[in-house]
């Protein structure tokens, strides 16, 4: 979390450091029974704090772990372990020095010091290496580096061969997320310096630790911290919000299968551009058959890259990243699940040959084309509705309506969203709403252009045949016929509406298209009528 002092001085690149200290102590017999790095006194802590330059705000423990709220950062104490994680200025390796004087060198198993980065310096980080220095000389270790596609850096070092992690059951799990959504960053800052729960994501948490003892804080003029714990668990959220970056971390010790869940409520909530989950095992967990599972992706991030890096002491970090697809990308996944179960006449491939007339008539009409293609892409997802009430439901007044929630969260402006909303609710032909925009009339064009001409054709008694009507009924006079009926036959279709469309074509890419699809249909009708007579 930043003082207005600290702002002014990120307000260049930010490259949100965020760094983290694991010290295991060694695991004697005579422990049993004494509570370890616990029976250090408050004030002892202080001081530890004081040398990594943070404060102590607040603590809270259980029978088994101690958890400091700090200025920028959170310090957990098990009897045989200490856990540090901070951002910004805050630097936990200035604090080893005091903790040795506490326990004494000797007794320290291992040290681990990781720094996450996200520079534009292709993570040549040299205070790294500086800031490692001085742990070297007293542990001797290895560097690690994990690079990834954008810019994220992961540096590691690691000294010594831990014991069984037993504070941390031989996991970590970290969610990293950037750039998060302006809307929610607004519940982040500027407000008075008190405890605040987003309680938005009460029910994520709970997934990690139920019923855990919760201590949080929000920092003036902005950012805020949280610590929960239960028993030996933890889990950790930091959030630091800024206009040109900002950045929030989740960590627990806490194991779970798959931790898809966890991910999607965060990400959900905090709608980050780019998202990192890294997973550290220790021990016995670290060559498991099946590690746990950390983030599956969802329609709306997707995977960029997968690595993993084995550690000397034994232990393995997996990492992946993650992100935010681009608002059509979203849609494009939405979609293709709404229409799984449609019928052939209005599927998922009708949709898509909507999507490549839009393509090509918006381009020459100068259309929005984000606008455009999310509403071709949507048009139809109400057809279902219409469908199974035999007609009684408009599917573009449904579609719209179910278009409103499936858009609610994309980044574009209100004015396009509403546009889009505008394009699905006036893009069927017996509608009563007219087409007032560029985008939407060139989406009702694209549309009826997939009526007409050999598709239409098929289209029709592809549909004829989804309501189980006749091939051809001239026996009726068609005025006299009713849709949804067995006497709704390709025939009547073209009667009642092919054949009228190309004179409702809205634009003159349009009505380019529509002319030849038009003489193309009357043909083969006219040829229809003819072998239907045994005339050919
Ligand atoms: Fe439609
Ligand atoms: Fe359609």
């Amino acid at each position: 979390m930043k003082t207005k002092q600290e702002k002014k001085r990120f307000s260049g690149t930010y490259d949100g450091p965020e760094k983290k200290l694991e010290i295991q102590l060694k695991i004697h017999h005579t422990d049993r029974g004494d509570k370890g790095l616990r029976t250090f006194p408050v004030e002892a802590w202080k001081k530890v704090a004081g040398a990594g330059r943070a404060k102590i705000i607040s603590v809270i423990s259980t029978d088994a772990l101690d958890a400091y709220l700090l200025s920028e950062s959170s310090l957990f104490i098990w009897k045989d372990k200490l856990l540090m994680i901070t951002c910004g200025d805050t630097s936990p390796v200035m604090a080893v020095p005091e903790i040795i004087s506490l326990t004494g060198k000797d007794r320290i198993s291992r040290i681990m010091y990781v720094k996450k980065i996200n520079n534009h310096t292709n993570g040549k980080d040299a205070g790294f290496a500086k800031e490692t220095e001085t742990l070297e000389r007293l542990f001797p270790g290895k560097h690690y580096h994990l690079a990834s596609h954008d810019d994220n850096h992961m540096h590691f070092f690691n000294s010594g061969r831990g014991e069984a992690d037993r504070g941390s059951a031989g996991i970590t799990f970290q969610i990293y997320m950037h750039d998060f959504d302006n809307a929610v960053m607004k519940g982040f800052g500027n407000i008075d310096t008190s405890s605040a729960f987003p309680s938005e994501l009460l029910p994520v948490f709970n997934k990690v630790i139920p019923h855990m003892a919760v201590d949080s804080h929000m920092f003036e003029p902005s950012g805020f911290s949280l610590n929960g714990i239960h028993k030996e668990q933890y889990l950790t959220m930091h959030v630091t919000p800024g206009r040109e970056w900002s950045y929030v971390s989740f960590e627990t010790n806490v194991f779970i299968d798959d931790y898809t869940d966890v991910v999607s409520g965060m990400v959900s909530f905090f709608k980050p551009q780019r998202v990192s989950v890294v997973l550290s095992l220790n021990g016995q967990l670290r060559d498991a058959a099946s590690p746990p599972v950390l983030f599956r992706g969802s329609d709306v991030y997707s995977e960029r890259e997968k690595k993993s890096v084995d550690l000397d002491y034994g232990g393995r970090v997996l990492c992946q990243n993650f992100s935010r697809n681009a608002p059509v990308e979203i849609i494009v996944r939405v979609a293709e699940h709404l229409f799984k179960d449609s019928n052939g006449s209005h599927d998922w491939e009708h949709t898509q040959r909507v999507v490549r007339m839009c393509n090509k008539i918006g381009k020459t009409e100068g259309a929005e084309m984000d606008v455009l293609t999310i509403a071709a892409y949507l048009h139809d997802i109400g057809r279902c509705r219409q469908d199974s009430s035999n007609g009684k439901i408009c599917h573009a007044a449904a579609g719209s309506e179910m278009a409103e929630t499936i858009i609610e969260n994309l980044d574009i402006t209100q004015e396009k969203k509403n546009n889009i909303l505008h394009c699905i609710k006036s893009h069927r032909f017996r509608g009563q709403v007219i087409p007032e925009t560029t985008e939407a009339k060139v989406l009702f064009d694209a549309d009826k252009l997939d009526a007409m001409g050999a598709i239409g054709v098929a289209r029709a008694y592809l549909f004829a045949g989804e309501l189980g009507a006749m091939l051809h009924n001239p026996d009726n006079n068609i005025e006299n016929t009713h849709p949804y009926s067995k006497d709704d036959t390709g025939y009547r279709e073209y009667m009642v509406k092919l054949r009228k469309i190309k004179d409702k074509i809205m634009t003159d890419e349009g009505r380019r298209l529509a002319e030849e699809r038009h003489s193309f249909m009357d043909d083969f009708f006219k040829r229809f009528l003819k072998e239907h007579n045994g005339e050919c």
